[in-house]
């Protein structure tokens, strides 16, 4: 039996789906049910019951956007840091293992190789070389693996507050080494809804140029099952889509696929989209996924991945 927290979000429901196709039992616990958020309850109920592991899935993302997590601020923290400490601690005094869901989004920027050989961190993609690079999938360019510290976070005082909790919980979840930390970034996948990169690319009124790493909900929560079940090493694992993506790419494979008399503006420049567009720092970055890869968990290109959603969309009101 695997104890699901937050099995009633965007990535809860996914994890929920995927444990039912595989057959695996579960339970979705929400708060109304358990207050899982109360680490007396939530440990009496785990030596009780006993489950063989506990995903947490909980956390506060702020709605529609991160933009909301400013003002909500206390929030935040209780959703993002207090309650993967609790959760850690409660499964770590009952000896359940678990998988906690983190994020990307600590990270802003890449790695990119100078002329002198050396390798650099590169906060800006849309410098006009670092995008350049990009565009021609460059071996001079290079992803946050698990050892890079974050440099989205409060110690660099350039982040979004919600950015800012989720590497404090990271810092809360190298405290429990054997528990899996399995970093999402962007989801997307074939459901057209609020909560799919897919559809909020097309929903914009205007579109934000940039690269990242994204992810496949499905694959995602697959390949977090897989590391659980196959018994890979507990830590940190960068969980996206092997590759990248800018968002002029995307938008091309909408308009290939779904959308062909679709052309949507884009923000002229970063200084025009933080000044109309956006209210809080955003993290744009390419996170390297080998760490995941060699430990025999097999993840479909972003590339793949992109196209087959596209292929299989589900418009939202049909
Ligand atoms: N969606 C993304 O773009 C994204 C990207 C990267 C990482 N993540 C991470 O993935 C996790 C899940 O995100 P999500 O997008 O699935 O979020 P979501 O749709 O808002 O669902 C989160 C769930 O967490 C539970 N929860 C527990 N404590 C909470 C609190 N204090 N405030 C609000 N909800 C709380 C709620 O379930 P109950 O009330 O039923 O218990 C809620 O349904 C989070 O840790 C998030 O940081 C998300």
């Amino acid at each position: 039996m695997v104890f699901l927290l937050g099995g009633s979000g965007y990535v809860g429901q996914a994890f929920g789906k995927e444990l039912t196709q595989r057959g695996i039992p579960f339970r979705p616990v929400s708060r109304k049910q358990i207050n899982y958020t109360d680490y007396r309850v939530l440990r009496t109920t785990l030596q009780k019951e006993k489950p063989e592991f506990v995903i947490n899935a909980g956390g506060f993302t702020g709605k529609p956007n991160v933009d909301a997590c400013e003002n909500q601020r206390g929030e935040t923290i209780a959703g993002n840091v207090t309650l993967a400490q609790t959760v850690a601690q409660a499964c770590d005094a009952a000896g359940v293992r678990l998988g906690f869901v983190s994020s990307g989004c600590i990270y802003t920027g890449a790695k990119v190789r100078q002329e002198s050989g050396a390798w650099a961190v590169e906060d800006r993609l849309t410098e006009p070389l670092v995008s350049e690079l990009l565009s021609k999938r460059s071996d001079r360019v290079a992803g946050f693996t698990e050892t890079d510290e974050p440099n989205f976070c409060f110690a660099h005082n350039n982040c979004s507050f919600y950015s800012g909790t989720k590497a404090l919980a990271e810092e809360v979840m190298a405290g429990f080494p054997d528990f899996y930390v399995w970093r999402l970034r962007i989801p997307f996948d074939e459901l057209d809804g609020p909560r799919n990169y897919l559809s909020k690319v097309q929903r914009y009124a205007k579109i934000y140029q940039n690269w990242n790493s994204i992810s496949h909900r499905g694959d995602f929560v697959a390949a977090c099952l897989d590391s659980w079940l196959q018994k890979i090493p507990g830590g940190v694992y960068n969980i996206t889509n092997p590759g990248y993506v800018s968002t002029r790419e995307v938008v091309e494979k909408i308009q290939k696929q779904l959308s062909p008399d679709w052309n949507p503006a884009f923000w002229r420049s970063d200084d025009e989209f933080y000044r109309f567009g956006a209210v809080t720092p955003r993290s744009n970055c390419i996170l390297d996924t080998a760490k995941i890869l060699k430990a025999g968990i097999k993840i479909r290109t972003a590339e793949e991945a992109l196209e087959d959603a596209l292929d299989h969309w589900v418009p939202e009101n049909i």
